[in-house]
């Protein structure tokens, strides 16, 4: 029977170079434990050297014994600095990943950015608002009567067609995308009694494809002045200082003789912007003219007693040629690095 054999030094010494060789390969305390287990435990080789040693006659006893608990204390010896080694090797590890650099710079988070167009928009709104004009609104889906009637299109006048209209159907309803801001005009002036002087932003809509220079949903600007005695030159003093907050102390504008149906006189507007990217030149900017007498009466004002000046133009073509946007693409895409540019004034 193997536990009554005698206990060889080679037999011990390969047991306990067995389990140092173990120990050493131990790359975890977690391998650590079960190497303790297959070393030291109960069904482990040094348990049955343990055994053996106390069946054997007494006179090997002691020398058996010498070697047996030397071997223990050398595996007991190993255990214990593999066990701190590894228990140091891990706990650096673990502030390694924990490490916090309480003075790295925080990477920034991403906000958003106000589209430039809303920022110009409020730009124009403010110098109004300066001169004490509120700001007004109409409905984006309009009846033909407000878009087109009341300001004057007769229904088979030609003008009617100046604009690509979007009708909705049923037709019978006689609604439309509204082609201008004009018809904020009407409403106002139906809502309010004079002196009235009003800005009217907004989206407007016309059947033209997306290109470098159109866009079939776009933003325009509307401004109506009704009071007593009001002339062509309070519309040109007006656009005159709208112009330099715009584009700067040396702009000016111009007026080109023109047609409207609901302007009478009506004209071009041109402005000299001195700031334009090759050199200072003049640029169509909108239309504008005193209101026709058949827009006020359709108002329910009465051209006897007052008069107006009224104007418009496009937001998107402002932005174009005022802070060198070239491409209508950029306006509508709404990628964010477009608007950044622009920060968050303009
Ligand atoms: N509604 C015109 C358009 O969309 C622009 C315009 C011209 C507005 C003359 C006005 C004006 O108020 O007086 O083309």
């Amino acid at each position: 029977m193997a536990s009554s054999e005698a206990i060889s030094p080679a037999e011990v010494k390969s047991a306990t170079k067995n389990a140092l060789d173990q120990i050493a390969g131990a790359s975890s305390m977690a391998d650590l434990k079960k190497v303790r287990a297959a070393v030291s435990g109960d069904s482990s080789v040094l348990a049955s050297l343990s055994a053996r040693l106390g069946k054997l006659p007494a006179d090997q006893k002691a020398e058996a014994g010498k070697l047996v608990g030397s071997a223990r204390a050398q595996i007991a010896e190993a255990f214990e600095k593999r066990e701190s080694a590894l228990s140091l090797e891990e706990e650096k590890l673990q502030l390694a990943g924990e490490f916090l650099d309480v003075t790295a710079l925080a990477s920034p988070a991403r906000l958003g950015a106000r589209h430039p167009l809303s920022l110009l928009q409020e730009k124009i709104s403010s110098v109004f608002v300066g001169m004490g004009w509120e700001i007004a609104e109409g409905p984006e889906l309009e009846s033909e009567w407000f878009n087109f009637d009341a300001l004057n299109f007769d229904a088979d006048h030609p003008a009617r067609a100046m604009q690509d209209t979007f009708f909705v159907e049923p037709l019978d309803q006689k609604l439309v995308l509204r082609t201008h801001t004009s018809p904020v005009q009407v409403r106002s002036m139906l809502d309010r009694k004079p002196p009235i002087f009003v800005l009217c932003p907004g989206r407007v809509f016309r059947t033209d494809e997306l290109d470098a220079t159109h866009t079939p949903v776009f933003h325009q600007v509307e401004g109506l002045a009704i009071d007593k005695g009001l002339s062509m030159a309070d519309l040109r003093g007006t656009l005159e200082h709208f112009a330099r907050i715009m584009f700067g102390d040396e702009a000016k504008i111009r007026l080109r003789p023109s047609f409207f149906p609901f302007t009478e006189p009506s004209a071009e507007l041109d402005v000299w912007h001195p700031g334009a990217k090759g050199g200072a030149r003049w640029v169509e900017w909108g239309g504008c003219g005193m209101v026709n007498p058949n827009v006020l009466r359709a108002s329910g004002i009465d051209p006897e007693v007052y008069s107006g000046f009224a104007f418009g133009m496009g937001i998107e073509r402002t932005l174009m040629f005022r802070n060198e946007v070239t491409d209508m693409h950029d306006m509508v895409e709404g990628d964010i690095r477009f608007s950044k540019q622009f920060g968050m004034v303009l």
